[in-house]
């Protein structure tokens, strides 16, 4: 007789699903398409989609990070890489998502921009929540605006109050033996801490060494370039789909958005590679 699979994992009763759609939820799931223009051949059916699919990405990578962060805690540098690296890969797959929307002409947007009022990507929770996750702590409103009361300002409070992943990777190293400040990153004027710099600084010059220490480091690296590059894609849309007008929350839009273009989650790291020419016995 063939074995019949357990149904119990070890990690509580399992509850099987009558089957795909409730398993998905996908009757809520596909009537979560709200069209406010009134106008039922425009394009707004795309661009509500795009956006749901781009914050069912951001709530995984939260996921991830979340896992990531105990993963530091608990020394597990390999098993954190492992979570970074899938980051990395939802950043690169919602880089891709732009291609699709690019399929919207600046006339196709205009027929339904009324409906958007003042809702705007800058109102993310869970994006901002991605910043603060990864440790970016500049402002009190990372991306210009607060976001509205509700469920996203808890979740907000509860990342902002939390060490970011990157602090938490370099208590591990603490905790290891690497001779770095109990107090954690403390930011200079040209944003990097020296101390943690130079402490990477030894794992650059001789990465055979520290190999672990090395290729984490290189991980952040990665994610910080994957969400740099979907930064990138996203102003070139805005800009090819509005050009100069201001955004529907009120900034100036492009400007705006090229200004953070340049926001460094791992300031030490990205510093590192221009202290690998300076002295140094490559210990
Ligand atoms: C044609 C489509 C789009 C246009 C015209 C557009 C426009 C803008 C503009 C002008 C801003 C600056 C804030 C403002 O004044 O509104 C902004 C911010 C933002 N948008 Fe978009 N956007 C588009 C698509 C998307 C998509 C698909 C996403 C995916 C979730 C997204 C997520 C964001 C986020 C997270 C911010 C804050 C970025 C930051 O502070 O770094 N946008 N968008």
């Amino acid at each position: 007789m063939a074995k019949q699979a357990p149904r119990d994992s070890g990690r509580g009763a399992a509850r099987p699903a009558a089957g795909y759609p409730e398993y998905l939820a996908l009757e809520r799931l596909l009537g979560l398409q709200v069209l406010r223009s009134g106008h039922e051949g425009s394009d707004e059916l795309l661009f509500i989609l795009v956006h749901q699919i781009s914050e069912l990405w951001f709530k995984l990578v939260l996921h991830e990070l979340d896992q990531a962060g105990g993963d530091f805690d608990r020394d597990r540098l390999p098993q954190a890489c492992k979570r970074l690296s899938r980051c990395e890969v939802a950043f690169e797959q919602l880089a891709g998502i732009w291609q699709m929307l690019e399929t919207m002409t600046p006339s196709d947007y205009r027929a339904f921009r009324h409906a958007l009022g003042q809702a705007s990507g800058s109102q993310s929770f869970q994006f901002k929540a991605i910043e603060y996750a990864l440790g970016y702590r500049e402002s009190e409103s990372p991306n210009g605006q607060a976001p509205p009361p509700g469920p996203g300002q808890d979740l907000l409070a509860r990342w902002r109050a939390r060490p970011g992943v990157y602090e938490r990777f370099l208590a591990a190293l603490a905790r290891a033996g690497y001779d770095l400040p109990a107090d954690g990153p403390q930011r200079t004027p040209a944003g990097d801490d020296p101390r943690i710099r130079a402490i990477l600084a030894r794992v650059y010059r001789n990465p055979e060494r520290h190999w672990v220490v090395y290729e984490t480091a290189e991980k952040f690296m990665d994610v910080e370039e994957a969400i740099q590059r979907w930064r990138f894609r996203h102003v070139r849309a805005v800009e090819r789909t509005i050009g100069d007008l201001p955004g529907t929350g009120g900034t100036s839009g492009v400007g705006f958005l090229t200004a953070t273009l340049n926001r460094r989650f791992f300031p030490e790291i990205r510093a590192v590679r221009s202290d690998l020419y300076g002295d140094g016995d490559g210990e």
